[in-house]
């Protein structure tokens, strides 16, 4: 069994009952912005079968192709791939989303924002939630955040919580935790030949409800 057999049977089974223990809703609407290979959109996927919709938005046509073609053959059609925008705004109305999902999209390494993208990120997921919309970030970086000058520091989950909070959010106490799945389809680190499934690093689901 590949790690990719791995990563599959993780959308299926944990993936998905995570998705469906943070939304308690029929037929949702879902945002997975910068949704790289989709494993969160495809875990969404299978929680809710056909009738949610999943917009999963990324800036990298490959991951769109990617996920296009997994989608295709696994017959999954509530997944739509949607290009990102440099500036991490979103095309979608106001309103629209009962969960928007970033995964390992905060840190330190951004250049259009100097880092700090995970404001503007912030407002777009409070615009386009429904009013009890639910936000959830999982942020694998918190060692390379920058403040507000823009400068490199390390970040809590306590002071990321309040970021959000004063953005227009209440945070939801939860114990689940999110899969950093970047080794999975990183070249360096598939080169080094030591990536397992369970080798990925875990961390926090910070979840929040739009006020
Ligand atoms: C670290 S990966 C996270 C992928 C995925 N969410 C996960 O948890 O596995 C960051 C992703 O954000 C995408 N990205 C970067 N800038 C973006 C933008 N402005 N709009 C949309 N996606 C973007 C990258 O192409 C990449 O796939």
């Amino acid at each position: 069994m590949s790690i990719f057999d791995d990563v599959n049977n993780w959308e299926k089974d944990e993936g998905s009952k995570i998705i469906s223990s943070i939304l308690d809703v029929s037929d949702p609407v879902i945002l997975d912005y910068g949704c790289g290979a989709g494993n969160y959109s495809f875990a969404a996927a299978h929680a809710f079968g056909q009738k949610c919709k999943v917009y999963a938005v990324d800036i990298n046509k490959q991951c769109l192709d990617h996920i296009n073609e997994k989608a295709k053959g696994e017959k999954i059609s509530c997944i739509e791939t949607v290009p990102g925008r440099e500036d991490y705004r979103h095309d979608f109305d106001d309103d629209t989303f009962d969960l928007v999902i970033y995964a390992d999209m905060f840190h330190g390494e951004e250049k259009k924002y100097g880092g700090l993208h995970r404001f503007v990120m912030t407002e777009e997921a409070h615009r386009t939630l429904k009013k009890g919309g639910i936000l959830a970030v999982i942020p694998f970086h918190l060692s390379n955040f920058r403040d507000k000058d823009k400068k490199k520091c390390k970040y809590t989950y306590k002071k990321l919580i309040g970021e959000i909070e004063a953005l227009g959010f209440s945070y939801i106490e939860n114990d689940l935790q999110g899969i950093h799945f970047e080794k999975v389809y990183s070249p360096y680190y598939r080169q080094k030949g030591s990536v397992t499934f369970d080798s990925l690093e875990r961390g926090r689901i910070l979840t929040f409800v739009a006020k």
